[in-house]
């Protein structure tokens, strides 16, 4: 038997003691717990004046690179070795993932998120969230909703239609909520539709638990309560940071006055105190630091994407790998990025990592050859320190067979949106003047999101898309480089030629307390296939060292959903790892769709002339459409199109299966048109019993004083779009409302 808290008890029990624990009820025994920030890595405060800056914990790689392993395995394994840091520091729950959408290249938290495609990022979190969880940790599935934006972060309302909020944004959240249980769940700091995510019913009470089965604890975005009360019968359970002595006299004030349910604030109390007590069986525990660095690594090269390799003249085969012997090229490392990382992003989700490692040091060591070095540009852009840096590096990168030129983007930070997505000039130069005089040039990018690559890349024969990695990040570089990985990594988000072109781009960031989400469904590349419009490189491109090649694919339907099978050959000589990626279309759909949509994916690890089978399921869920007639999601009957490929643009092979539809009727109304009258069938049957003519084809016949207008097909595809109790106004129109009246009874009934 649970004892009883008092009003003034289960309102302080609803904010923290401070910024990163829960209140302490004494009367009843029960702790404070610590949460904290997430998502790449356990930031506990270390230093009571600075809350952004924590003790040293392992700086896995943030969403912007794990996502591009396309591998939810390995982020189940980086959630285990997080939960495992939190057990060590204490820490009962880690504040993460972030799964919002990528919705524009110029989202400042991107490089915190994963995707433009909200299957790719729910798969992904819903592993990393069973990672964590499987430590007896609580995950906190953030920020719920529509929050791909910094600018006006707090206040602005993200007006999106619901068809668009369900399919694309909700989207991954329903499925990590669904599989994977987080224990809490965290609110946006914006609004959504015009009422704050932290105090909207429909959004935490409706959609997340009536209709999700969401059992947990919902936790404030960290200042996004603007009203205690309104947001605690919205369905919010715990406000942060704390204390927040005002707002508990507030709610202690609206349950005397009557304003507020006792029973609402008894129940937000009630969900921290369980998570509270479900914190309270964890085991503390340690970690090893060097197991979790090396897992760092391997998930940081698996994440690199090699976005272009091409011969220099006179070769065979690509550029890369680097052969690292005494024999191998001598190598000029340029770019500051080298020497000094860009390895995460700035804000809450900044770790103080336990080491870090540089690309420099670690190419050195990897090859036995003459390894160079010139930083080429200034991190704060001194155009005159640039032009004396810049003259060096060619003279280096003269020197030298072979040129690695570091480059990026400067900061991404929570905060603030990007102002573009060019490389800084002095980047730009480098690669241009470099390339002049060594034409075996590698680039490697550091940035938390899309980078234009365009045009400078076709100048260069080597890309390659570093991110941020991480505290392992220069390492795993030079496992790239040197082949000591191949590489596998795939693009979560489309790169365009330029920003003008992006869907988001007429409607991003909004003005005057509005974002409109003009582009509706058509988010990333399905916006971009919609207009068959070029970009640099697809969503899911991604190179490797060895080729891949596809046989036939089969699809079969199922009450569950769809089966997809193809075999997938390593066709060239190095052991590989292909993502083989499934997309499907509905030809012909009723309601508007992207060309193809990510319906599964899976990455297979082949050996060099191997061929394996590859095996995909689909649930039927996942082809639903939200019908927003019907308020509900709807499986549309037809031929489904699986296209099975390398990328969004390298389908390979595509698969057609017949998929049953979901039975809907509509009921008629007057307001149902004729069109829809007839196209129904029990409609259909309702005018031709009252009007003695069956209408549309092979209506003539009959008598009665509809007939003239069902036998004409010109007359009735001219009426077929009128409502009809619309037509009951034209002069001796044979409908009255009476008549409308009997027909809809009859067609319902
Ligand atoms: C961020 C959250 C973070 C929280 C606590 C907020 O500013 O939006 O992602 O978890 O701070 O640091």
């Amino acid at each position: 038997m649970t004892s009883e808290l008092t009003v003034a008890e289960q309102a302080a029990l609803t904010s923290g003691r401070d910024a990163w624990h829960t209140t302490p009820i004494e009367s009843v025994g029960l702790p404070a717990i610590t949460v904290t920030d997430g998502p790449h890595g356990v930031r506990l405060q270390s230093n009571p004046g600075d809350m952004l800056r924590g003790q040293p914990a392992t700086c896995f790689p943030p969403a912007v690179a794990s996502a591009s392993t396309w591998d939810p395995d390995l982020l189940r394994r980086m959630g285990e070795a997080l939960g495992d840091e939190c057990r060590a520091m204490d820490v009962s729950v880690l504040l993460g993932p972030g799964i919002n959408l990528k919705r524009s290249p110029l989202g400042g938290r991107n490089f915190e998120y994963f995707s433009e495609d909200p299957l790719l990022a729910g798969v992904l979190a819903a592993a990393w969230v069973n990672g964590v969880q499987s430590k007896n940790v609580g995950a906190s599935l953030k920020h719920f909703a529509v929050n791909s934006q910094e600018t006006d972060r707090l206040r602005v309302s993200a007006d999106v239609d619901e068809r668009t909020l369900r399919e694309m944004y909700l989207s991954a959240f329903r499925r990590v909520v669904t599989q994977a249980r987080p224990w809490t769940v965290m609110c946006a700091y914006n609004k959504v539709n015009g009422v704050y995510a932290s105090q909207d019913h429909w959004l935490l009470t409706e959609v997340l638990r009536d209709e999700w089965g969401f059992d947990g604890t919902v936790f404030s975005d960290w200042g996004a309560v603007a009203d205690r009360v309104a947001a605690v019968a919205a369905g919010l359970d715990l406000t942060m940071p704390g204390p927040d002595d005002v707002g508990d006299a507030a709610l202690v004030e609206a349950v005397a006055t009557g304003q507020l349910d006792p029973a609402l604030l008894a129940r937000a109390a009630g969900r921290v105190r369980a998570l509270v007590n479900r914190a309270a069986t964890r085991s503390r525990g340690g970690y090893d630091e060097a197991a979790h660095h090396a897992l760092a690594r391997e998930i940081a090269a698996r994440a690199i994407v090699l976005l272009k390799n091409d011969p220099v003249p006179g070769d065979k085969r690509g550029l890369l790998p680097l052969p690292a012997g005494p024999d191998g090229p001598s190598v000029a490392v340029l770019g500051e990025f080298a020497r000094t990382p860009r390895y995460q992003g700035g804000g809450s989700s900044q770790i103080t990592p336990t080491r870090l490692d540089d690309a420099l040091t670690e190419i050195t060591a990897a090859t036995e050859a003459t390894v160079l070095f010139a930083p080429g540009y200034t991190l704060d852009d001194n155009e005159a320190d640039d032009q004396d840096l810049l003259a060096e590096a060619i003279g280096v990168a003269q020197a030298s067979d072979v040129a690695l030129v570091f480059v990026g983007s400067m900061r991404e930070t929570e905060g603030a949106d990007r102002d573009g997505i060019d490389l800084p000039e002095a980047h730009r130069n480098l690669i241009a003047e470099v390339v002049k005089v060594n034409p075996r040039t590698v680039v490697v990018l550091s940035n938390g999101a899309v980078l234009a690559t365009s045009p400078w890349d076709s100048a260069v024969p080597a890309v390659v898309e570093g991110w941020l990695l991480g505290q392992a990040g220069g390492s795993a570089v030079a496992d790239v480089l040197f082949g000591r990985v191949n590489p596998s990594g795939r693009l979560a988000e489309t790169i365009p030629h330029r920003i003008q072109d992006h869907p988001s781009y007429l409607d991003f960031p909004g003005e005057h307390g509005h974002v409109r989400y003009g582009e509706g469904l058509y988010v990333g590349y399905r916006g971009f296939d919609a207009r068959e419009q070029e970009v640099a490189y697809p969503f899911g491109f991604g190179l490797s060292y060895t080729t891949f090649g596809y046989g036939e694919a089969t699809a079969t339907a199922s009450p569950a959903g769809l089966e997809v099978r193809v075999p997938v050959t390593n066709t060239g000589e190095r052991d590989g790892r292909e993502v083989v990626q499934v997309y499907v279309g509905l030809p012909g759909s009723k309601v508007s769709r992207a060309t193809r949509e990510l319906k599964a994916f899976a990455s297979v690890p082949v050996k060099a002339g191997e061929t394996v089978d590859v095996a995909v399921t689909i649930d039927r869920d996942d082809l639903a459409y939200w019908d927003t007639r019907l308020d509900r999601w709807i499986v549309e009957g037809g031929a489904y199109h699986c296209a099975v490929g390398a990328s969004s643009r390298d389908l390979r092979t595509t698969a057609v299966v017949e998929v049953a539809g979901d039975e809907i009727r509509l009921p008629l109304t007057g307001e149902s048109t004729l069109g829809e009258w007839i196209a129904d069938p029990r409609g259909a049957q309702a005018l031709a019993t009252a009007f003695g003519a069956v209408p549309g084809e092979g209506g003539e016949g009959g008598d009665g004083p509809m007939a003239a207008v069902f036998a004409n097909p010109t007359m009735l595809m001219f009426l077929s779009a009128t409502p009809l109790s619309r037509l009951t106004v034209f002069p001796g129109s044979p409908l009255t409302d009476e008549i409308v009246a009997k027909l809809v009874a009859a067609a319902n009934g």
